[in-house]
């Protein structure tokens, strides 16, 4: 049997108001983002996921949905989108959503009708309950700081919000609420959306009897999420939906967003191959830049993956900050070494728009923060196409809703063949050329302290010296890319790699 295309390809992540603005209004947009279908498909991507779409009053950027089949007009409409998937297909290239079950807004109309009265008609697709000693039902902790609880006077009960308050729950136990579910999924992928990434995957049903969480021994005032999140129900959810996914051809992408940090955890949400296909891999996105823990970080995935489940890798993404500020501190070299991490190893590769032309983190001054989180702003500026007013986002004389920054750029990194863009793409060149590097099957090397190599399949080998000293490893045959291009092509009868430098070789 072939394998599903995600897992040959690698996705590209793009934050919809960052990527490029088609009407001069400062905002990107879709219609923007079909304009730079030819980019993307120069640069081999097969997969592009979107932050969402739907229409939302943005308390937390799109993750407050108030309609969830609907596009935000901000973004553009039903059309631009239907047009933008159907040149994104003729390019080979699919488009995901991302789908908000945990919570919606607290503007949408299931929850206007759940508060207004104790037997409205969807007052139980929310989570509602009484006091305890006149203060919240229990003692869980919201995500973003403070109680899950907010007391509505109108009906004098308390509703549930693991995020922010105007990010009700949705009752998990109500089974409408799976049903509707059921319909937004179908909605989509009847219009061709190849899958969905699953925001909050692994919080999606609450305890039903609202147990009180444990106390978190390691951060002090703080509650573990036992009981709010992280539910063996959550599976079911899974499942459900897997199965709606396999109804069409090809099957539909299901990619959560499970924040656990524990591979064994993460991986339980692969299931026994009918939950989840792609499961995201935190512990590796909040590693040291070190061969040690990211060795053992990969090496526990590995064991923990079931043998029908496929690993997915990611650095950057719109909650934290780029990786090539986070990791590598603007350090090309560090940058390259990162990148061969994200795209040499077993799975799907998941960059960041900007990832691949080493985009760092961005100071947004106090008076541009839209964020309620503070420094996630920084991460999610537009991208820098060129340089010059409006760098190819926007109009020259348009401000761009969160500021540019500074640093590098796409039109300055192009065509030069030494540039962090051209790596990227090549590696994604050497990807498609070699199946090993696709399918090829991940084996620790032994290796001198500092450096990390590992084995692909029987032919290829990737090392990377994350250390300030040179370093020779046993690795004999001819490098294909180097993070020093200067390289390509050498034979190498064991491999010295001076400080922050890697080679991908063939043996
Ligand atoms: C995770 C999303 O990635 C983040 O941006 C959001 O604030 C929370 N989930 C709540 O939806
Ligand atoms: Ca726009």
């Amino acid at each position: 049997m072939s394998r599903p295309w995600w897992q040959d390809g690698v996705i590209y992540q793009i934050y919809p108001r960052s990527f490029a603005d088609s009407n001069a209004d400062g905002i990107g947009d879709l219609e923007g983002i079909r304009r730079k279908l030819d980019y993307l498909e120069w640069l081999g991507v097969d997969g592009i996921w979107l932050n969402p779409i739907n229409p939302s009053p943005n308390k937390d950027w799109g993750y407050d949905v108030s309609d969830y089949t609907d596009v935000h007009p901000d973004l553009g409409d039903m059309a631009t989108l239907e047009r933008l998937v159907e040149e994104a297909g003729e390019r080979g290239i699919r488009i995901l959503l991302d789908i908000v079950p945990n919570h919606s807004s607290d503007q949408h109309a299931w929850f206007a009708d759940s508060r207004s009265s104790r037997d409205a008609r969807y007052r139980d697709w929310y989570v509602w309950a009484d006091g305890k000693d006149g203060g919240p039902p229990n003692n869980w902790q919201s995500v973003f700081g403070g109680p899950t609880w907010t007391y509505d006077e109108r009906t004098g009960q308390w509703y549930l919000h693991n995020f922010l308050p105007e990010q009700p729950d949705l009752n998990w136990w109500t089974e409408g609420v799976w049903e509707a579910f059921d319909d937004i999924l179908r909605f989509w992928f009847d219009r061709g959306i190849a899958g969905f990434r699953i925001d909050v995957a692994h919080g999606i049903v609450n305890d039903k009897e609202l147990r009180d969480d444990p106390p978190d021994p390691e951060h002090e005032g703080r509650v573990k999420p036992v009981y709010s999140m992280n539910r063996p129900e959550t599976h079911e959810v899974f499942r459900r939906w897997r199965k709606i996914c396999e109804e069409y051809d090809p099957a539909r992408l299901l990619v959560g967003e499970t924040h656990v940090l524990d591979p064994v955890v993460m991986a339980s949400y692969y299931g026994d191959g009918d939950e989840l296909q792609l499961a995201f891999n935190f512990a590796c996105v909040y590693a040291p830049f070190e061969a040690d823990p990211l060795r053992s970080v990969v090496e526990q995935t590995e064991a923990a993956i079931p043998e029908r489940g496929w690993p997915v890798w990611t650095l950057s993404n719109h909650d934290v900050i780029r990786f090539p500020t986070r990791w590598a501190g603007g350090d090309p070299d560090k940058i390259r070494c990162a990148l061969f991490v994200l795209l040499l190893l077993r799975g799907t590769p998941v960059l960041y728009y900007g990832d691949e032309i080493g985009l760092e983190q961005q100071e947004v001054p106090e008076e541009r923060e839209l964020d309620f989180a503070g420094d996630r702003d920084g991460a999610r500026t537009p991208m820098r196409w060129s340089a010059g007013p409006g760098h190819g986002f926007t109009s020259k004389d348009v401000e761009p809703w969160l500021p540019f920054g500074t640093g590098t750029d796409v039109e300055s990194q192009r065509d030069d063949p030494d540039s962090i863009l051209s790596l990227c793409r090549a590696l994604l060149a050497a990807r498609r050329e070699r199946e090993e590097l696709r399918s090829g099957a991940y084996a620790s090397m032994s290796a001198p302290e500092c450096v990390w190599a590992w084995r692909r399949g029987d032919s290829h080998a990737v090392a990377l010296n994350l250390g300030a000293d040179a370093a020779t490893v046993d690795v004999s045959g001819m490098i294909l890319v180097g993070t020093r291009r200067d390289r390509d092509g050498e034979d190498v009868s064991g491999l010295t790699l001076g400080p922050y430098e890697g080679a991908l070789v063939q043996l």
